[in-house]
């Protein structure tokens, strides 16, 4: 049995329920600096301890592993400091916003006495799980074409937001198409897009509200993955998702979350008419909930809570595809058993770097750069 700390009580809230169902978690506490958030968190879940900073609560010599879900800009910080206490450490995407500190993360996990994870959502979607069993089952035949768009509009969303890189937030789209290919990038060419109203700039040094990016994989035969992040001015509904194309079949995202998906199967070439017959269907990829534990199983759907002590039910959210109980399955089982969690640093790093090159050569107007392989 292991004690969970949760950082951030924002997206962090989704979490806090996941570790108290978790029966190979005993204690359960948070970190937020907000003191009234933190307040009516704490008494909401019924949770073991709250802390108003992550250094005392590091000091308090409890907690075995923490998640960290607090804000981009301190993700990197917070990870080496959570590491450097002996404990196992789990952080939401993206793992750094720059070269050097994906190098910092890197290295400081390869000596450390506890785990690292980044919390990719995008690698736990239904939608990709079911992708992963077409390809391991052939039905996808050989990758020839990848592409994803993770587009989301932040207006009104937090400061720190305003003139955000879009592409230094690319792993959503970035993840599945490496995993699917099982490969790296190797280089990448991106260019900006749009421009910022003066509201959404921020500091100014991001001139693009959205970045599109070719990465060429690293894969024996020549393979291609197009992505685009897309942050503001650009009226198009939430998407998170990819496309993936063989010469057998291809899956292609649902265009409105939640929607199905839509499956293509190649029929064989008969030589009588020019193009193979191509059928189309409409696929709702299933949850794949076997791996984990009966009691977070649910909550790969919506649903609803009953903390400890009698507390009113609350709502769980089940976004991102339902690959949140799975995120924290994977988390604790790989701390309780002393492994490498399957998106340990180095695949982190290989997930999180294109996009930041990407942005690069944005800014040089498209240059094609290489990415550092990890
Ligand atoms: N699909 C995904 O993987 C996904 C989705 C949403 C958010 N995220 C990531 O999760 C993180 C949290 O997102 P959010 O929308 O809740 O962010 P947020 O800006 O709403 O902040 C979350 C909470 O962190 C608290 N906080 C601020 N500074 C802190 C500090 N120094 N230490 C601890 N807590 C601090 C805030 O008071 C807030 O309650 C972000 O890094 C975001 O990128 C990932």
């Amino acid at each position: 049995m292991i004690d969970v700390l949760v950082v951030g009580a924002g997206f962090g809230r989704d979490f806090l329920p996941l570790y108290q169902l978790h029966p190979e978690v005993a204690r359960v506490g948070l970190v937020e600096p907000d003191a009234a958030r933190r307040r009516a968190t704490a008494d909401a879940f019924g949770l073991d301890a709250d802390y108003e900073d992550l250094d005392s609560a590091l000091a308090s010599g409890t907690w075995d592993a923490v998640h960290l879900l607090s804000p981009v800009r301190f993700h990197v910080e917070q990870t080496l400091a959570v590491l450097d206490s002996g404990r196992a450490c789990a952080s939401a995407v993206p793992m750094a916003t720059e070269l050097d500190d994906i190098a910092r993360v890197v290295e400081a996990a390869s000596g450390a006495s506890g785990a690292y994870m980044m919390m990719e959502t995008a690698l736990y979607q239904r939608e990709f799980l079911h992708a992963l069993h077409l390809r391991d089952t052939g039905a996808l035949g050989r990758l020839g074409y990848l592409s994803g768009a993770h587009i989301q509009d932040l207006d009104g969303y937090a400061p720190y937001w305003m003139g955000y890189p879009p592409m230094r937030y690319a792993t959503h789209v970035i993840a599945p198409l490496l995993a699917l290919a099982d490969a790296r990038v190797e280089s990448v060419t991106c260019l900006g897009s749009g421009e910022l109203l003066p509201l959404h700039r921020g500091d100014g040094t991001n001139p693009y509200p959205i970045e599109s990016a070719l990465m060429r994989l690293s894969t024996e035969a020549p393979l291609t993955a197009q992505v685009t992040v897309s942050f503001f001015e650009n009226a198009r509904s939430y998407q998170e998702g990819f496309n993936v194309y063989g010469d057998r079949g291809a899956l292609e995202w649902p265009s409105v979350e939640g929607d199905a998906a839509i499956v293509y199967s190649a029929g064989p070439a008969d030589g009588a008419r020019g193009g193979r017959g191509i059928r189309r269907e409409e696929v709702h990829a299933p949850d794949r909930t076997d791996s984990l534990p009966a009691a977070l199983a649910p909550f790969t759907r919506d649903g609803r809570y009953r903390p400890p002590g009698g507390r009113p039910e609350v709502t769980v959210h089940a976004s991102h595809g339902g690959s949140h109980p799975h995120l924290v399955h994977e988390f604790v089982s790989a701390v309780v058993d002393g492994r490498e969690p399957a998106i340990g640093a180095r695949r982190a790093a290989t997930i999180t770097a294109p996009g930041i090159v990407a942005h690069e050569s944005a800014m040089q107007g498209g240059r094609m750069l290489e990415v550092p392989a990890y």
